[in-house]
């Protein structure tokens, strides 16, 4: 069954990771320490590198490349899932952020995508597993129009992106925008999903960070005066690591965090609730 020198595990679990970005790569990192791995990307030099980074250091990685923005990708990953016996953790965490693409980009990835990756996946989760859908301390900071609520509660659809376009007043229609609305939807699909998964035996949370030190948060910084007035305001006074996150994604996908479904875990240094007090 062990394949001498190698690092592979069949005798354990396997989760996936969606996005191999910077976050991405740590939160691989760490449910690498118990789990096997899927690394899926749709840049599959990046799937492939940190797959590689990660077997090199121990762990059981195998890259996957999946545009989740496209149904039969999609449909694509859920088979390879399959094949593989089925999943105890998903992690989601592939995103755009504001200053990286356009509304529509932003819509069809943050929100389309992992609506799409859940639905497909569903099928495969093992009795007990949990998925992790990164959103962001932005879903906590915007009041939705019933209309936009409307076409929230719907977002497998690739017209998802117009359609919230033409919820929305014309100068709405920013990334900035599109960002906070897909990542608030994030929280609406966890509520909504959590009856489906739950009658598998399994979980579906979403984790909003805050202010985070990655290569995308700093790219952020640059570009955003806003987000440097939250840095000011955060209660710690620091951004997050990294670590810190993909320590909370593995909690969840723990078994101490086995009643945990259908909800939101605000990880920002208190940042949500200080806003919110004013
Ligand atoms: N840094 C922060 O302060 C902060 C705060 C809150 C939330 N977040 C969230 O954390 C996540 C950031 O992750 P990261 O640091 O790994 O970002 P990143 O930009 O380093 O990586 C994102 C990855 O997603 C992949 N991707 C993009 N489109 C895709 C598609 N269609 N199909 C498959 N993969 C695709 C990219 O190729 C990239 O590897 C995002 O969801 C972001 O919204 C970050």
């Amino acid at each position: 069954m062990h394949e001498i020198g190698t690092s592979k595990r069949p005798d354990w679990s396997l989760a996936v990771v969606i996005g191999a970005g910077g976050l991405g790569t740590a939160v691989a990192r760490r449910l690498g320490q118990q789990h096997r791995l899927l690394v899926v990307d749709i840049d599959k030099d990046r799937a492939d590198g940190v797959a590689h980074r990660l077997r090199d250091e121990g762990a059981d990685a195998e890259p996957v490349q999946c545009d989740i923005t496209r149904p039969e990708s999609v449909q694509e990953l859920a088979e390879e899932v399959g094949r593989r016996g089925g999943f105890a953790a998903l992690a989601h965490v592939a995103g755009l952020s504001p200053s990286a693409a356009d509304f529509e980009s932003i819509v069809r990835v943050n929100l389309t995508g992992a609506a799409l990756v859940t639905r497909a996946l569903l099928p495969f989760a093992a009795p007990g597993a949990a998925a992790i859908l990164i959103s962001s301390l932005a879903a906590h900071t915007v009041t939705p129009s019933a209309a936009v609520e409307a076409v929230l509660r719907d977002p497998h659809e690739a017209g998802t992106a117009s359609r919230l376009k033409e919820a929305l007043d014309a100068e709405q229609r920013t990334s900035a925008m599109a960002y906070h609305l897909s990542k608030y939807g994030l929280l609406s699909l966890c509520r909504r999903e959590a009856a489906a998964w739950g009658a598998r035996g399994a979980r579906i949370v979403s984790l909003s960070p805050g202010l985070i030190a990655t290569p995308m948060g700093a790219f952020e910084f640059e570009h955003s005066p806003v987000k440097r007035e939250l840095y000011a305001r955060t209660p710690l006074a620091r951004e997050g690591t990294m670590i810190e996150i993909a320590g909370v994604v593995a909690f969840l996908a723990s078994d101490q965090a086995s009643f945990i479904s259908g909800t939101d875990l605000l990880v920002d240094g208190g940042l949500a609730g200080t806003l919110r007090a004013d």
